[in-house]
């Protein structure tokens, strides 16, 4: 092989997705400099508990993904809004709660629509919340990016972050945290994240507790996750529309 090849093959973005406990992990592993994190840790319904035992460890693992960040990078979260037990389950406030318990300092707060605006959906929110912390980095107002994205973009799973969701945060992190050389991404599911930050030139580091899913992120491809996000829509399009549009009655 050319020194040239091989100097080339060194300095390309690595992927690492360990199937493990992403709570233990990170309390058991003080990432290193150069680390930025990104998650979007679970549902009501993933962890299968009551609202009220899924609250302080949903609140704990976004604790341990911000403590874990070091102060010269950033941690983002991608979490949509749901119903539980008849109650809305507002996950940014909770992620905005904890930061501020911390005292880390919010970048931007970003909405990724999930579907057009005016329909109602039964169990979960129309909308993403796309956040941004950190103690160090700061991003001058002349280089502010959109508030409201269109929707999440490619989603190879239905839980996925999406391709536009995590092209935004790679590139804010790209831009304003260059000491950044790794995204850790705990709660990795298949790894859409993971994907879009090797694009980036960025090594990655996946934790995922199904080991289905970890295999899965290790080798996910974006020809994979285009054509999976081909094959939802077309299901979609065959299904016609599940939600309707609400229309507000007049008293
Ligand atoms: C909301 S999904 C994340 C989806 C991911 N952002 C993507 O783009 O594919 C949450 C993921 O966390 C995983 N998970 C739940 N509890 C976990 C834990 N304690 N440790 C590691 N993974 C966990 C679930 O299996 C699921 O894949």
């Amino acid at each position: 092989m050319s020194l040239l090849r091989f100097r080339r093959r060194m300095s390309e973005p690595s992927r690492t997705v360990l199937h493990a406990d992403a709570i233990d992990w990170l309390r058991d592993h003080p990432l290193q400099a150069g680390c930025s994190v990104v998650a979007s840790m679970p549902d009501v319904s993933e962890w299968g508990v009551t609202l009220a035992a899924w609250k302080p460890r949903f609140k704990e693992a976004a604790r341990l993904c911000l403590r874990a960040t070091p102060p010269d990078g950033v941690t983002v979260f991608f979490q949509t809004d749901a119903r539980a037990e008849g109650r809305w389950v507002g996950k940014g406030g909770l992620v905005l709660g904890v930061a501020a318990e911390l005292g880390v300092p919010l970048l931007w707060h970003k909405i990724v629509l999930q579907r057009p605006p005016n329909t109602s959906l039964h169990a979960r929110a129309g909308y993403s919340h796309l956040l941004a912390f950190s103690r160090a980095v700061t991003i001058p107002g002349s280089h502010a990016s959109p508030d409201v994205l269109p929707d999440r973009g490619m989603i190879p799973w239905s839980h996925s972050m999406g391709t536009r969701a995590a092209v935004r945060a790679m590139r804010d992190i790209r831009a304003f945290a260059p000491a950044t050389h790794t995204i850790v991404q705990p709660f990795c599911g298949i790894g859409t994240a993971l994907v879009i930050a090797n694009r980036f030139g960025f090594h990655a580091l996946g934790i995922e507790w199904n080991r289905r899913r970890a295999e899965q992120a290790r080798t996910l491809t974006m020809d994979e996750i285009r054509a999976a996000d081909g094959e939802r829509l077309e299901r979609r399009q065959r299904r016609g529309p599940r939600h309707k549009k609400s229309e507000p009655q007049t008293p």
